[in-house]
């Protein structure tokens, strides 16, 4: 990492990295960024190899391409082998990593401490520098490895928000019930949004 990229202050709306890994859900990931650069946050985003296939399977559209369509700069997108990115340092100032859809891949080697590529190199620093870190894990059924896997990463001070989108709201689109699972992750990131109508 450079000297130039740990000195730079932190933008008013504050900095969120987003990572999309190859779970199903790939829409909460893109809507996530989306949310967050409407907000006014500095958003840094990468996604795993298989996240990337996952973004284009689901959505009709390769993930390079969202971003140039969110217009976000070109030095926030990170590629998720190098080892190297500014993300990848706890000297990085970050204020919250969502991993949005999370596998139970990704989950499992950041639960175990194993770092195969960025996404889980940032998992580890959010954790090391007692950071949030939000999983939003995407599985069903979930096998005893995969709750174990979670238990540790809540134990470790991680917030687990499965995608699991609510119905008191009535729904009635696909994009409603994104809109759902986002508003959510924003909650815990404190950023304000109209997402979705609150109860009440
Ligand atoms: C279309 C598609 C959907 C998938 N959905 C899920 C899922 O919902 N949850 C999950 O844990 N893995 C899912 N997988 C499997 C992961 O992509 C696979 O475990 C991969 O190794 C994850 O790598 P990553 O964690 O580096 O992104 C899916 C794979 C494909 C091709």
């Amino acid at each position: 990492m450079n000297a130039e990229s740990a000195q730079r202050p932190k933008p008013a709306g504050g900095r969120r990295l987003v990572c999309i890994t190859g779970a199903s859900g790939a829409m909460y990931g893109i809507r996530t960024i989306q949310a967050l650069l409407e907000s006014g946050c500095e958003v840094h985003a990468v996604a795993s190899e298989w996240g990337e296939r996952v973004v284009a399977e689901e959505t009709g559209k390769p993930f390079s391409v969202w971003m140039n369509d969110f217009a976000i700069s070109q030095d926030h997108i990170h590629n998720c082998r190098d080892l190297a990115a500014p993300i990848a340092s706890g000297s990085f100032p970050l204020d919250a990593t969502v991993i949005v859809p999370c596998s139970m891949n990704s989950a499992g080697a950041i639960a175990s401490g194993v770092c195969q590529n960025l996404i889980h190199r940032a998992a580890l620093v959010s954790l090391k520098e007692s950071r949030p870190l939000i999983i939003v894990s995407r599985e069903s059924p979930l096998s005893l490895i995969d709750l174990r896997n979670l238990t540790t990463l809540a134990e470790t001070g991680a917030s687990i928000l499965p995608a699991s989108p609510a119905f008191y709201h009535s729904p009635a689109t696909i994009d409603d019930m994104v809109n759902f699972v986002v508003g959510k992750i924003l909650d815990h990131l404190h950023v304000e949004h109209r997402l979705f109508r609150r109860w009440g």
